[in-house]
């Protein structure tokens, strides 16, 4: 697909599957911003990225902080233009019961999740090609199934999806269009490091998904960039599971290869 000259702005792009989007835009043509916190991990992320050619921006921050979030949009605007493609991946992950997890803990990752979420949105709104822009909003499957040790995502990833729905609804009359992706066990990344420690843990996982693997970063990139291109014009507010299957296979399926 071709985004030559596009403007992407990716939340939490430095590693994993946000970064795998970033690269997959950056191939395309596309001019792509990255924010996160770890400058280390922004410099090694925008050198992966400026190999396709485009103009790369890093900016290090906290979705968490809405002025950090703010000027990095405005700047990004300022030196490539309007946002063409906003993608709001940062989240934190953890393993740890409900009667365990401290109120901190659950406001942490809430905080990042879906605040950060909101966060991003709102500070890029003035900065949205409108219309034509896409958002793409990255949510779990933990979103709808209820899944052990997990309540603080299970929550936070939830509210990322009504905010996909309801501002689809509010700012579908600029053209900005809002989608979520939901992906599945993906392969090689921190989220599942978190998830499935153990080759235990990681068979259990793969037999919970009804296609009997993890996910590759491609999978993902590329329902992304289809999500963001003209094909995909009349979609907006929805919530697309990219995981083989595994929310089909229900909590229990998911209970058990957490703790398998
Ligand atoms: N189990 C239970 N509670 C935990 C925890 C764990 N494994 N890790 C952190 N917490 C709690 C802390 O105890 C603390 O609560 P307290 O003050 O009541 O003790 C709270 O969470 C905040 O921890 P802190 O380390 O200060 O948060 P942070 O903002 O520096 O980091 C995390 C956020 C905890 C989510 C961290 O793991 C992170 O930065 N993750 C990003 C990478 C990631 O998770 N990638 C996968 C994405 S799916
Ligand atoms: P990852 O590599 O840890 O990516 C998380 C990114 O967000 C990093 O760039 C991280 O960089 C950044 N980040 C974290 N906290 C931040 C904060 N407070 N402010 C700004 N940036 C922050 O994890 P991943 O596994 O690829 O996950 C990426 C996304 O996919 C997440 O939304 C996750 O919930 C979702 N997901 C993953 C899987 C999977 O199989 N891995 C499955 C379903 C959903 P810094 O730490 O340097 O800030």
């Amino acid at each position: 697909m071709n985004f030559r000259n596009r403007v992407v702005f990716v939340a939490g792009g430095s590693s994993g599957i946000n970064l795998g989007i970033a690269e997959a835009f950056a191939e395309a043509g596309a001019q792509v911003a990255i924010f996160s916190r770890s400058a280390e991990k922004l410099a090694a992320a925008a050198v992966q990225l400026a190999r396709h050619g485009g103009r790369v921006l890093s900016f290090s921050g906290d979705v968490r902080d809405f002025e950090a979030v703010s000027q990095a949009l405005a700047q990004t605007a300022a030196e490539l233009g309007p946002l063409d493609v906003l993608v709001s991946g940062a989240a934190g992950n953890f393993i740890c019961p409900a009667a365990s997890l401290s109120a901190n803990g659950f406001k942490t990752v809430v905080d990042i999740d879906l605040l950060g979420t909101f966060n991003v949105m709102r500070a890029a709104w003035p900065h949205l090609r409108k219309p034509g822009a896409s958002i793409i909003n990255i949510t779990a499957a933990q979103s709808w199934l209820a899944v052990p040790g997990q309540v603080h995502v299970c929550a936070a990833k939830a509210g990322i999806d009504q905010i996909t729905r309801t501002l689809a609804l509010e700012w579908g009359g600029s053209g900005v269009r809002i989608n979520s992706i939901a992906p599945g066990p993906i392969a090689g990344t921190e989220g599942m490091a978190r998830l499935a420690p153990s080759p235990e843990s990681v068979d259990a996982w793969t037999r919970a998904v009804p296609l009997q693997r993890f996910g590759q970063l491609k999978d993902i990139s590329d329902a992304a960039l289809w999500l963001c291109s003209e094909q995909a014009a009349f979609i907006t507010g929805v919530v697309l599971p990219v995981d083989g299957g595994l929310s089909l296979s229900g909590s229990g399926a998911i209970g058990r290869a957490m703790v398998g």
